[in-house]
This record gives C-alpha cells, sequence and structure tokens, in this order.
C-alpha cells in the first residue's frame, strides 16, 4: 500500500510517499519545507506567517513528493494527515489540501495524532518494529510526555508535563543567550564542548560529569526540576526561572557568562529529569522496549544517557534516526497505516484541532 502523508503542524510543511506491507515501512520519498529563516527573524514560530507559508508550499512539494517516489496520484492508496495538536491555522492547510485532494481522487483519508506520528518515527528505519506493550516518551517543542503503547494504535498517557515542554526550555534560555531560533541542536553542541571542558574527556564526558559529581562542584547551580508529589509528570519552568535568573546575575555584574559550561549544567539538569522518569516509567510497567520521539529525540547527551538507563534494566532502546526526529510527514504512514487496518477512515467533516487528543489515563 503506497501512503501519501501531510504535515503542517508548526512551522514545517512536509510532505511524503511511503510504501507499508505487512507493517514493513519504506520511505519512498520525504519532502520538508522548513520555515525556520522565517520565523528566526523574531525568535519563534508565527503562527499567522506559518500559515500563509504553508499554503505557498504545500502544492509544490506535493508534486515533488510524488515526482521524487516516482509514482502517480492514482498509484495512491491512502492519504494521511496531522489533524492535531498544532497551530490551528498551520493544521487547517495541510487538513484541507488533504481533504481535497482525497475527495477529488476517491482515495481513502486517515488522519493522524501529532505525536502517534512523532512515535510512527521509530518503526521507519529501525531494524526492528516496536513490539507493544512499549514506553514511548515523546520531546519536542511543545510536548514532553510518556506514553503505554498497549498496541500500535492504543495509547494510555502516563505523564506530561505541567508546564513547559522540554524543546522550548532549550529554545527559550537559547535565545536568551543569543542562539538563533531554534537552539536547541545548537545548545546540544555548545553542552558538549562544556561537558569535555569540565571533564577533561573527549568520549564518554556525560557519564564522567555525573561520576565526578561536577555539577555540585560548580557555581552554577540549578534547581533539580523534580515534583514534590513523586508523579512522573514533568515540569521545566522553575528550572528555567532559575535559568533565567542565573544569565541575569551574570549580566548585572558584567560578568562574562562561562557559556559551554552554563549549557552543559542546564542540559545535564533537564535530561536526568527525564532520565528519572524514564526509569521509574520502565520499572513501573516493567516494559521490555523503550522509544524516544519528536525534535528533542535528537538531543545526543539525551539519546545516550537514556540509552544507559536502558541498559541497566535490560531495556531495548529504539531511536529515530535524528533525521526523522523533527516534523516531516513520513512519520505519519506507521500510525495512519495501523489505524487505517483497524477499520478507521476519516471522513470528510473531519477538521483540525489545536489540542492534543484525550488519552486513557487511570495507569
Ligand atoms: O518535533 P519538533 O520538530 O516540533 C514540535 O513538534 O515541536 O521539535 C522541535 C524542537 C525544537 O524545540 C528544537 O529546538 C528541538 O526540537 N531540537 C533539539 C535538538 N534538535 C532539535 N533539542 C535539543 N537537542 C537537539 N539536538
Ligand atoms: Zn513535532
Amino acid at each position: 500500500m503506497l501512503i501519501l502523508c501531510f504535515e503542517s503542524s508548526c512551522d514545517e510543511t512536509s510532505v511524503a510517499v511511503v510504501s507499508a506491507d505487512s507493517g514493513a515501512f519504506a520511505v519512498k520519498s520525504n519532502i520538508i519545507a522548513s520555515q525556520v529563516e522565517i520565523h528566526r527573524l523574531y525568535g519563534g514560530v508565527v503562527p499567522e506567517i506559518a500559515s500563509r507559508a504553508h499554503i505557498e508550499a504545500i502544492s509544490k512539494i506535493t508534486y515533488e513528493a510524488l515526482d521524487t517516489a516516482g509514482v502517480k496520484i492514482s498509484d495512491i492508496d491512502l492519504v494521511a494527515v496531522t489533524s492535531h495538536p498544532g497551530l490551528i491555522g498551520a493544521l487547517l492547510v495541510g487538513v484541507n489540501f488533504a481533504k481535497s485532494l482525497a475527495y477529488a481522487n476517491s482515495i481513502p483519508l486517515v488522519d493522524v495524532d501529532h505525536i502517534k506520528g512523532h512515535i510512527g518515527a521509530v518503526y521507519l528505519d529501525c531494524e526492528v518494529l516496536p513490539e507493544p506493550p512499549f514506553i514511548a516518551l515523546a520531546v519536542s517543542g511543545g510536548h514532553t510526555s510518556m506514553y503505554l503503547a498497549r498496541s500500535h494504535t492504543d495509547y494510555a498517557l502516563i505523564s506530561t508535563t505541567r508546564d513547559d515542554a522540554i524543546g522550548e526550555a532549550f529554545d527559550k534560555i537559547g535565545r536568551i543567550m543569543g542562539i538563533p531560533y531554534p537552539a536547541g541542536a545548537d545548545f546540544d553542541r555548545l553542552a558538549s564542548q562544556g561537558f569535555k571542558e569540565l571533564t577533561g574527556c573527549e568520549e564518554n564526558f556525560y557519564s564522567e560529569f555525573a561520576k565526578r559529581k561536577l555539577f555540585k562542584k560548580t557555581e552554577m547551580k540549578l534547581p533539580s526540576p523534580a515534583l514534590s508529589d513523586g508523579s512522573l509528570d514533568f515540569s521545566f519552568s522553575g528550572l528555567k526561572t532559575a535559568a533565567v535568573n542565573l544569565l541575569h546575575k551574570y549580566s548585572v555584574r558584567g560578568e562574562e557568562l562561562p557559556r559551554a559550561e552554563f549549557a552543559a549544567i542546564y542540559t545535564y539538569t533537564a535530561i536526568e529529569a527525564v532520565a528519572q522518569r524514564a526509569a521509574s516509567a520502565i520499572e513501573k510497567h516493567g516494559v521490555k522496549t523503550f522509544v524516544i520521539a519528536g525534535g528533542v529525540a535528537a538531543n545526543s547527551h539525551l539519546r545516550r544517557r537514556i540509552g544507559e538507563v536502558c541498559d541497566e534494566r535490560g531495556v531495548r532502546l529504539l531511536l529515530p534516526s535524528v533525521a526523522l526526529c523533527g516534523d516531516n510527514a513520513a512519520m505519519l504512514a506507521p500510525a495512519a497505516y495501523y489505524e487505517f487496518c483497524n477499520g478507521k477512515i476519516t471522513d470528510l467533516y473531519l477538521n483540525a484541532s489545536a489540542s492534543d487528543e484525550i488519552y486513557a489515563e487511570g495507569l
């Protein structure tokens, strides 16, 4: 089966063709028109500009996706589109385009939740498919949540952030430090430099930093984002505020901020909070597979640290390639495929929604 996928929930317009046969997925094309350069001028995504840029790009890249895959619209068996959550105007562009195309060509349509879409990325390029039950950690600019996947389509929410998402926590502090939007990838590199300087190691510097408890020996102390009720939920606003205050202190004193060292300590504090919750969730639910998805899944320190958490517990970690961590359309194909196989067909009354899907809770 050939699936034509549309993603326009934030600042990337993406169209992909993916083949899916008995759960084996192959990406035939995955075109991404990024708007990052436009939004960088404003230090973040401007929703109205995003919607307009999606409208300008979507038709052109649909042709490009079909051409690159070497297929015609008449070869397509299923149309998939992100319908929620995201920026409402941006989502509406993809939803309306996908609905029109599906209707005009009599192709069934399936709408996909953006987070389930991100988790689908591991089905595209991992040697083994995730075998339910597994835990999926979704970390992006808008989300920090864990889900228990009881099947390829049935996800229950284990925990979520009570305030900021981890991607936001990197982007906002990066912005104050003058790192261009989105700051995540540059912040990751700066933190590596900081870990190397602090440990004197060229490799395994994160573990060395932790082992030697170097976070205790710095003047740049940041609070661990732990919740007093022992919940597996995340919270990054306290860490972010403490970091803002620290940056402010350097600025008013006229002292130069040790940027790399600061990035390392901030990264360590944020990632340890995620790692602790991931470890607790694995132990609580007794799963044997753990998946990370979303833009922040590209973070080299997070990938390595969650790798350690999983190794210590005999759990298999599945990670998408860095290229498939950020927003792209191909990642939607697995969720669309499994939901279609379960009998889901979305009707043409489909609307976009800015909010999250309501997942089963109470785990
Ligand atoms: O999934 P995504 O493309 O969009 C949303 O659904 O939000 O994620 C974008 C986020 C941004 O916050 C960006 O800074 C972050 O992913 N990001 C990273 C890295 N690469 C991208 N964050 C930390 N480390 C990275 N290497
Ligand atoms: Zn995303």
